[in-house]
């Protein structure tokens, strides 16, 4: 079966095959596809993109974009098709990314380069607060007092949409693993909503297009709140959310029991996908219609992770004729 069967919408024309890299439906779920680039290309692209540390980066915005171009050219154009129909796709939106022989530390800045280069043929990312970067490097280790979950090893983090209290728009969520030391568990945790149980039970709900009151802690060094309901809809109607648990404030009662029950429905949802996400690799989501979380892991005194995330808009320019021209 070719992966992309289930692809309803396409952007771009899409490659009859792929090249430089391969694309299969992940073990976990068919909504889930794994994109896996040869060696030969990871090593040519690694090569290309030298003469440009991740500082450069940061300080060119447009540097960028020509990093993603200089990926797909080495594909020859097909992977930008896949990224961005794949990503828009509402039967699949999500991808297991896995660059072949990036899998240690020691290729950080190399790490970050490939995802920035993917991330950049899909849209942009966003200014990150945490960071003040357009992307956030970040090491959770044994013990942790930060003010949120994020960081703290030995719980669920709960299934949630990224970018709920900020007023970005957070079409997509990249999540990188750079190191993994000692660890046991911690697998990423996501779900589509078309596969929540009760999704539509919620989305039905009076509350669920509620303006709710969403703050972020300390940490995260946004200042002000913002106001959005937990539930819209995408241009055909289908339910999108914007929605983590740690961060709304309900009004009253009626609420915050609402919010109760659905934290619960999600949390029990048989559906949740529990992905190992390897040293290099990256998960690519659509934020609107996947919710991620993390699964606890065991305690242990030499535990090492460091993550990396960007999120961003989805942006491109459709093909010349199909405006008409
Ligand atoms: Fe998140």
């Amino acid at each position: 079966m070719n992966a992309f069967t289930k692809i309803e919408d396409l952007v771009l024309p899409m490659p009859l095959e792929t090249r430089g890299f391969t694309v299969t439906p992940s073990q976990q779920s068919p909504r889930l596809l794994e994109l896996t680039f040869a060696i030969d290309t990871v090593e040519a692209f690694v090569k290309a993109v030298g003469e440009w540390p991740v500082q450069a980066l940061e300080y060119k915005s447009f540097l960028r974009f020509r990093l993603g171009q200089i990926l797909d050219e080495l594909c020859e154009g097909t992977l930008r098709p896949v990224l961005l129909n794949t990503i828009l796709s509402r039967a699949t939106g999500g991808m297991l990314i896995k660059p072949v022989g990036l899998d240690d530390v020691s290729q950080a800045e190399d790490m970050v380069k490939f995802t920035t280069a993917c991330a950049h043929l899909i849209g942009r990312s966003n200014y990150d607060a945490m960071s003040g970067q357009f992307y956030a490097r970040f090491v959770v280790v044994n013990t942790d007092n930060s003010d949120s979950y994020l960081r703290q090893p030995h719980r669920v983090m709960e299934l949630h949409n990224d970018g709920t209290f900020v007023n970005q728009i957070t079409d997509y969520v990249l999540m990188l693993k750079i190191d993994e030391k000692n660890m046991e568990g911690g697998n990423s945790l996501i779900l589509h909503l078309d596969d929540w149980e009760q999704c539509e039970e919620f989305f039905r709900h009076p509350l669920a297009r509620r303006e709710m009151r969403w703050t972020a802690p300390p940490s995260k060094k946004v200042s002000e709140d913002v106001f959005h309901p937990v539930f819209d809809t995408d241009a055909v109607g289908r339910p999108t959310m914007r929605y983590i648990d740690q961060f709304v404030q309900p009004e009253n009662f009626e609420e915050g029991i609402w919010l109760n029950a659905l934290s619960e429905s999600l949390e029990g949802s048989e559906k949740k996908l529990s992905v190992p996400v390897p040293v290099g690799s990256f998960l690519l989501i659509n934020n609107l219609y996947w919710l991620h979380g993390r699964d606890r892991f065991i305690p242990h005194e030499g535990l090492r992770r460091e993550l990396m995330r960007q999120r961003g808009f989805i942006s491109y320019e459709k093909p010349r004729y199909e405006r008409g021209q």
